[in-house]
């Protein structure tokens, strides 16, 4: 029953921009580097989809300027596929785009693949896991967000984790070897029941940015994400 439970894939984390300091997007970007970050997170919210405005291609193009890190694009927006292309462009090397917001999901996904991003899903916490039933071959990550998306700073939905563990078992059945994401409410308390739960690939922004030595609070959460060498060799 606990067979999808262990830590048995390597787990990464990835830092959202959005808690950083914008003002100083290089420095954002140098930091999550020196922390031994492989993935950067970037928030794009349109005020549609979500109540809250961030950016668009052009600051992720300013990111790309500034880092080789792959960089994680989130699009909280109505009528993503509008701005595939721009954001693929921009240097974004995985675009997600949240299955509430596509009408054509399944065209949306090989848009995004067409245009060289790998190409994920994303689900609301009141989703069911079910809006993936037939993209699983379409995509390369499944985002379960763990808060309603729109800020930084939420507090973790703990009902999300049966969703976590479903999409793993799924993953497991199909041999599928995309990545399960967690994005909201992440920090060293939550991490451990999320990896336990299947997720593989942890966004923090407040653990993480929101911290004053980002570089020790990077390492605290990748510590209790269970990863690390000696993760690597165990599992
Ligand atoms: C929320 C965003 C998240 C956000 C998470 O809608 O999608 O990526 O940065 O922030 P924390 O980690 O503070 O919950
Ligand atoms: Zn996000």
């Amino acid at each position: 029953m606990v067979s999808s439970g262990g830590p048995r894939h390597p787990v990464r984390v990835a830092p959202s921009l959005l808690s950083a300091d914008l003002s100083d997007i290089r420095q954002a970007c140098r930091v999550a580097e020196q922390a031994g970050a492989e993935i950067l997170h970037l928030d794009v919210m349109d005020g549609r989809f979500v109540p809250n405005l961030t950016f668009g291609p052009l600051v992720v193009g300013a990111v790309r300027r500034c880092t080789k890190l792959y960089l994680d694009v989130h699009l909280m927006m109505v009528h993503p596929e509008e701005f595939l292309d721009a954001f693929a462009r921009a240097g974004a090397n995985g675009i997600t785009v949240h299955a509430e917001a596509c009408s054509h999901l399944q065209r949306t996904l090989a848009a995004i693949r067409a245009s060289g991003a790998r190409a994920g899903v994303a689900l609301n916490p009141a989703t069911p896991e079910s809006a993936v039933e037939y993209v699983w071959d379409d995509c390369d990550l499944i985002l379960a967000m763990t808060v309603n998306p729109g800020f930084g700073g939420q507090a973790f939905l703990p009902a999300v984790l049966e969703k976590v563990r479903r999409l793993r078992a799924q993953a497991e059945t199909r041999g599928w070897s995309g990545n399960i994401e967690v994005d909201g409410g992440i920090t060293a308390d939550t991490a451990p029941a999320v990896v336990a739960a299947g997720a593989d690939t942890l966004v923090a922004g407040s653990a993480v940015y929101g911290q004053q030595d980002v570089v020790a609070s990077f390492h605290r959460l990748r510590q209790s994400a269970g990863d690390g060498p000696a993760h690597a060799e165990g599992s």
